[in-house]
């Protein structure tokens, strides 16, 4: 396999990471190229089960390099937790691990300010995980980020952190009328103490992802999110703050577009959504409810219940659009196995009118009807089938119909299960 991105198609959660490891076997070097600790990435292989949200979801292979490139708001607590967890389970990291020194901190003030930010919000808040997204992206458009690097320099990370933790306790006292009860000692002794297990795995990921691509080594980068929590295409201000979409693979992890060969759009073949927002096909009904447990559609950061409805192409021709998709992976086609009857969301009606294309104004998006299609179900259990002609045919019509309403991209990957041997491969790259 050549170099690909993995991107979600939706509002995340749509089996990235699953597809991940499954594609680790073929590539050599995994690298996340943004958002942080928000993502929640789920690997089941060989009986073991991890969710990574720091971790790039390569790391189950043991002689893969995994990166965590300069686009990604790097949460230091969190990665130390998941490669803690890591060695406990016989997994090695030694040497094969390595953080971008321009990736941005997320500290303790800026859990603080998203939550300070959520609760001044009230019913119009956003639903973040809470994890410091937001604010840590602010600070890095503001420049007044603290990078990975700056923790080389230990007299300099000091004197940042001070200046900004107390800029931080203004904004909160005075904006967002709450109080920043954080102890500056305690968490500078914190990070003295834990800079030391940091220090080896910082390094220039860029030159050696650049260096490492011209031997011949094959990169996989590894989206979190999905194309429609992008800050720019996303459902905005109801997305995240980094831009989520594959062009951002590029200038996330240090390397040139021209290295990227193929766009993979991880398609969860219902929809969900974690947070606010509006979801035009979300079923507040029995199936909905159906969706969710069948699905184990649970916030794999949060625990939150994720909102279900039936599959948008409208959002799916978006994310082709935008991404360049030229592959799909189908996700979850099993959750589908006890419905009788399965609807397609082909366009949607906007005061009356036809609309084919995903608006980008929210208020045209919250008046959206969905129009559907209606399929059967197969009705029965597709989790053991181990080749796509071992499908059933109205799994087949499924799927073709999902492809002709999205300029018939081709299926790479069609997943019925959690587990890395639930995979069906169906064109091998
Ligand atoms: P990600 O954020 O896109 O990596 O996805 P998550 O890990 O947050 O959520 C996907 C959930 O669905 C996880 O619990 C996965 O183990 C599970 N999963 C992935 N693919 C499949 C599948 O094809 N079928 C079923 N039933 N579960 C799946
Ligand atoms: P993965 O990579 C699903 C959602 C939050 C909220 C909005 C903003 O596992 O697919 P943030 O904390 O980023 O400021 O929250 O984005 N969100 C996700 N939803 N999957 C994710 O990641 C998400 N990361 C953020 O629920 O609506
Ligand atoms: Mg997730």
């Amino acid at each position: 396999m050549s170099n690909a991105v993995i991107v979600g198609s939706q509002w995340g959660d749509e089996g990235k990471a699953k597809v991940i490891d499954y594609l680790t076997k073929r590539s050599d070097i995994i690298i996340r190229f943004q958002g942080g600790a928000n993502a929640g990435h789920t690997v089941i292989a060989e009986g073991q089960k991890f969710v990574f949200h720091m971790v790039p979801s390569g790391i189950m292979y043991k002689d893969k390099i995994c990166i965590i490139a300069n686009g990604v708001v790097f949460d230091a607590e969190q990665f130390l937790k998941e490669i803690d967890e890591l060695k406990t389970q016989g997994i090695s990291i030694d040497n094969r691990l390595f953080i971008s020194e321009t990736a941005h901190l997320v500290l303790p003030y800026h859990k603080a300010q998203d939550n300070a930010a959520e609760n001044l919000m009230g019913t119009g808040k956003i639903g973040t995980t809470g994890r410091g997204i937001g604010p840590a992206y602010a600070d890095k458009a503001a420049r007044n980020g603290i990078r990975v690097a700056d923790l080389v320099d230990w007299d300099l990370f000091t004197k940042k952190f001070e200046a900004n933790l107390e800029q931080k306790k203004r904004l909160i006292e005075s904006v967002y009328q709450s109080e920043l009860s954080l102890d500056k000692d305690a968490i500078l002794n914190h990070y003295k103490s834990i800079r030391n297990r940091l220090l080896p795995f910082i390094t220039d990921t860029g030159y050696y992802l650049f260096k490492e691509s011209r031997k011949g080594k094959k990169l996989l980068f590894e989206g979190a999110q999905g194309t429609f929590l992008d800050i720019d295409h996303g459902t905005y201000p109801f997305v995240t703050s980094s831009s989520t979409v594959s062009g951002c693979a590029a200038s996330g992890c240090g390397i040139g577009p021209s290295s990227i060969d193929y766009v993979i759009g991880i398609v969860k073949t219902y929809t969900t959504r974690v947070g606010n927002g509006p979801f035009p096909t979300e079923l507040n009904d029995s199936i909905g409810k159906q969706l969710q447990d069948e699905g184990g559609e649970f916030g794999a950061t949060t625990g939150r219940p994720r909102r279900c409805g039936w599959f948008d192409s409208v959002m799916i021709r978006k994310a082709v659009q935008v991404n360049g998709l030229n592959r799909f992976a189908l996700t979850k086609l099993d959750v589908l196995n006890k419905l009788d009857e399965i609807k397609i969301c082909t366009h949607y009606e906007i005061d009356g009118k036809k609309v084919d294309q995903f608006p980008s104004r929210i208020s045209m998006l919250e008046k959206a009807v969905p129009v559907y299609e209606s399929m059967e179900g197969w009705n029965c259990d597709i989790s053991e089938c181990k080749i796509f002609n071992d499908l059933p045919s109205k799994a087949h019509v499924y799927i073709k119909r999902i492809q002709e309403l999205c300029y018939n991209v081709p299926v790479l990957i069609v997943s019925i299960g959690p587990d890395r041997n639930q995979t069906i491969e169906v064109n091998p790259l």
